[in-house]
């Protein structure tokens, strides 16, 4: 299938947590579409975030797009509380033990857009029969948990696997990648074959905003990519 048009979507874990709605505001003054919110519980991943009442709360500021990443060990306890509070996007990961498969169904059923997550040491053949159920697969490229990190580069050979697998067989799903993404290696996934970019200390950090998002943008991928599939 044709590429489908980037998309960038700010972390507000890199934002300001004590003016939450001013970074979802900084995201929609930009023109983005998405702000990506972080979920943590301290046990699948050593760290803590956001929970259901920051989305509702920032729902009532913000008609963007939600794209909450739930890094949780037991995701489908909590898909209805985020989806009452605003989430259309809901991806939850492959690693803990649950009924992923049902969790994803459940998403769609209340009309979300289920994703599923994989952490950069898993592959990307743990996910491959749910291709056909989730509307996007987000790539980690770093170890979740934290902003800030490192692009962990060899997470490339998957994003063009999942690329592949998406042109060959007509899956729907978009491709996005999480952590450590910059200009630089933003330009580098998309050129791998991903469409949707999470950028939070690239994004909050950048002096000059627009050029940040411009460059991301505007790139031009080469003719193999754009028409694939
Ligand atoms: C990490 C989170 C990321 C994080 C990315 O667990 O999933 O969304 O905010 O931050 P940067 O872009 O700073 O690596
Ligand atoms: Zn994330």
């Amino acid at each position: 299938m044709p590429s489908q048009p980037t998309i960038i979507a700010p972390s507000l874990l890199a934002g300001n947590h004590a003016a939450l709605a001013e970074s979802v505001a900084l995201v929609e003054r930009h023109d983005l579409p998405w702000v990506h919110i972080d979920v943590m519980d301290g046990h699948f991943v050593p760290n803590l975030s956001f929970g259901p009442r920051t989305l509702h709360d920032l729902r009532e500021t913000s008609k963007l797009y939600f794209d909450t990443h739930l890094m949780l060990s037991e995701p489908h306890r909590y898909v209805d509380i985020f989806a009452d509070a605003g989430a259309q996007g809901i991806t939850i990961h492959i690693e803990p033990d649950f009924p992923c498969l049902e969790t994803l169904r459940h998403i769609r059923g209340l009309g979300l857009v289920p994703g599923i997550a994989l952490n950069p040491e898993t592959s990307a053949e743990r996910v491959r029969p749910l291709l056909g159920e989730v509307g996007l697969v987000l790539a980690m490229t770093v170890h979740p948990g934290f902003g800030g990190q490192h692009f962990i580069r060899s997470v490339i050979r998957k994003i063009q696997t999942l690329r592949e697998w998406r042109d060959a067989e007509n899956f729907h799903y978009r491709i996005e990648v999480d952590g450590g993404i910059t200009a630089e290696t933003g330009l580098d996934c998309l050129w791998a074959g991903a469409d949707t970019l999470v950028t939070g200390t690239s994004f909050f950090k950048a002096a000059d905003k627009p050029a940040f998002i411009g460059q991301l943008l505007a790139h031009r991928l080469p003719s193999s990519v754009l028409d694939a599939g």
